[in-house]
């Protein structure tokens, strides 16, 4: 399975900005590129704390999963739909292997630091999309945090996507 990380963030590194929740911060270039990555991609993740600032805007799709991580898949019940919306407790590197025997191949990771933080530690990250607006927060969270990392990354390729300067950049992990 190729699993793709995609994040927003500041040029100070955060992907919220302070305790907000939502991303509206983000530049309407990066959320016409956010629907083109959500549209080519037919097997997507999230956090349950992701999934609940982002449920309004996930319209089911009968050729699309959309898989949420959460401790208590029963909470959600009433918005689970088989094999478009569903929710889990599985661990992950469990997760990625059951997806894989339903025949996924890509997985894009639309998540928070605590759910990327899994995912980087368990060696499961491929590529990276990262979009880095001109914006400093000086607080927010982070891409991934409490752990340590030393991942080295080769840039694939970068845009500009508006005359302000945000930035897409489209990093592989090098194994
Ligand atoms: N800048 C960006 O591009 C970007 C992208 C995505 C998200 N975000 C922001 O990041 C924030 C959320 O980040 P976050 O790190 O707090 O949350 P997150 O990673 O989206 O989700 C954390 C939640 O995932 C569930 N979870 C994680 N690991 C689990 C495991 N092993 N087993 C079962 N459930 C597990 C839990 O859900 P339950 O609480 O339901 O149990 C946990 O509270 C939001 O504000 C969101 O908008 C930013």
């Amino acid at each position: 399975m190729k699993i793709i990380l995609a994040m927003v963030i500041s040029a100070d590194g955060k992907s919220t900005k302070w305790d907000l929740k939502d991303q509206s911060w983000a530049s309407p270039e990066d959320k016409t590129h956010l629907i083109k990555l959500i549209s080519d991609n037919n097997l997507i993740l999230m956090g349950g704390k992701t999934y609940e600032v982002a449920k309004n805007f996930i319209k089911p799709r009968e050729e699309k999963l959309r898989m949420v991580v959460t401790r208590n898949p029963q909470r959600f019940s009433a918005d689970s739909i088989e094999d478009q919306l569903e929710f889990t407790n599985k661990p992950v590197t469990e997760l990625i292997l059951d997806l894989e025997k339903r025949g996924f191949e890509q997985l894009l990771l639309l998540s928070g630091e605590g759910l990327n933080r899994q995912f980087f530690e368990a060696g499961l990250v491929d590529e990276i999309i990262l979009t880095i607006e001109p914006k400093i927060f000086g607080s927010g969270n982070a891409i991934i945090s409490e752990t340590k990392l030393d991942l080295e990354l080769k840039l694939l390729s970068y845009e500009k996507l508006n005359e302000r300067g945000t930035l897409l950049l489209h990093y592989q992990i090098i194994r």
